[in-house]
């Protein structure tokens, strides 16, 4: 295993999914929680929905929709779902705070150390680019990013294969020299299926998936990369001839 390049997962990886739970429990009195945790699984079951319905070819998608309008549209299901007036712009509001997800607090940090040690850095997300610039530029992550790669220009969500090789095409780099993070479980699965070196952050102290194989590496925060990191043979690009 020799690293060029640490590549990130954006939503709940580098920034606090969660973190609109507050704003939803001052919506909807002790619904915040529950909010939070079915936007997410809806969100994400729509992904797969669409990817695994459209056809992977050059024939072109015809169910994608851009993850904002998926944000909404699960938004919009979870509230109907658990009988809460939207009525009233609590979907605007809740939305409004999306697009400035609070950043785990250690990341900027631990971004900055990887650029040091000469490592590429890029985030592979299923958002849309405007979504990531907007997180990005608000948590002050521009200037430690090499690359912002959504799957928009293929159209093909994670998990499916094609979304991971756009880290090949875009940051020129082989399948093994990437070291992919991810806490969600499920994408860390993914990418080691795909054939990526695998850290999962497991934040919230869950188990992994129960499908083999584990990740390479976890840890409970995004400094626990830095660790993996130190285990793992480099290639710095600048020592690269
Ligand atoms: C991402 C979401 C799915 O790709 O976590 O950023």
């Amino acid at each position: 295993m020799k690293i060029k390049a640490v590549v990130f997962d954006a939503y709940g990886t580098l920034f606090d999914v969660y973190s609109i739970q507050a704003l939803a429990e001052e919506l909807y009195r002790d619904q915040g929680a529950d909010i939070a945790v079915k936007w997410r699984d809806k969100q994400i079951e729509y992904t797969r929905l669409i990817t695994q319905s459209d056809p992977h070819n050059s024939s072109g998608s015809q169910y994608f929709r851009s993850f904002w309008e998926l944000t909404r549209l699960s938004l919009e299901y979870t509230l109907d779902r658990l009988k809460l007036d939207r009525s009233s712009g609590q979907v605007e509001k809740l939305l409004q705070q999306y697009a400035q997800l609070t950043p785990f607090k250690e990341n900027l940090a631990v971004l900055q150390k990887i650029k040091s040690m000469g490592l590429t850095t890029a985030i592979l997300s299923n958002g849309s680019m405007d979504m990531l610039t907007s997180a990005v530029t608000s948590a002050g992550m521009a200037e430690v990013l090499d690359h912002i790669i959504s799957i928009d220009s293929i159209r093909l969500f994670k998990t499916s294969p094609e979304s991971y090789g756009l880290v090949q095409q875009i940051v020129g780099v082989n399948k093994n020299e990437v070291l992919f993070v991810s806490s969600n479980a499920w994408d860390a699965l993914g990418a080691t299926w795909f054939g990526f070196t695998t850290h999962w952050v497991n934040r919230q102290g869950l188990p992994f998936e129960a499908l083999p194989p584990q990740p390479h590496f976890s840890g409970t925060d995004l400094n626990s990369v830095l660790m993996s990191l130190g285990e793992i043979e480099q290639t710095p690009n600048n020592t690269m001839t």
